[in-house]
């Protein structure tokens, strides 16, 4: 399931919902008004997809997380595994993505059991999160 629940433009979230789409996986919205919009607009498939609106971000990724769900950060951080190393679920998995500027929010930090980090060798700081997240969604499927 891909978790982009601080989101900024709604055109990252048309694109992670064809990307889950592709790799069977779900999208995870927090309940801002805009989110609707931005996703039937984004929505290209023109068929129905698996979309999750949740309330709090954190309170939903605490009950996943105590429900047996692996949280799975996308982040570039010091203890983060790297996108190679990174293998297929085997369980159910929630890829968290951060905020467009800020990230992932320090208080969702210890929410997550891990983080994988996609390395870049360029002068760029960050990839765009959507980019970020369908590389990320498609390994933890196990179809790269
Ligand atoms: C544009 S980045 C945020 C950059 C922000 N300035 C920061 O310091 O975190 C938006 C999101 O995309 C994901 N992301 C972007 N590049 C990444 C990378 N190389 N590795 C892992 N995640 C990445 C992360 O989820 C990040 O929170």
């Amino acid at each position: 399931m891909a978790a982009p629940l601080w989101p900024m433009h709604g055109a990252n979230l048309g694109t992670l919902l064809r990307t889950c789409d592709a790799v069977g996986a779900c999208l995870a919205v927090p309940p801002f008004d805009w989110v609707n919009g931005a996703l039937e607009r984004g929505n290209t498939l023109r068929h129905p997809t698996c979309v999750h609106r949740i309330g709090s971000p954190l309170r939903w990724l605490d009950r996943e997380r105590r429900a047996g769900a692996h949280v799975l950060g996308v982040e570039l951080a010091d203890e983060a595994i790297r996108l190679a190393d990174l293998p297929a679920a085997r369980r159910r998995t929630i890829v968290v993505l951060g905020h467009e500027a800020d990230g992932i929010p320090p208080e969702a930090l210890n929410l997550l059991d891990a983080a994988v980090e996609i390395p870049m060798v360029g002068h760029g700081l960050s990839l765009n999160v959507a980019v970020a997240g369908s590389l990320v969604l498609y390994k933890v499927a196990g179809l790269l």
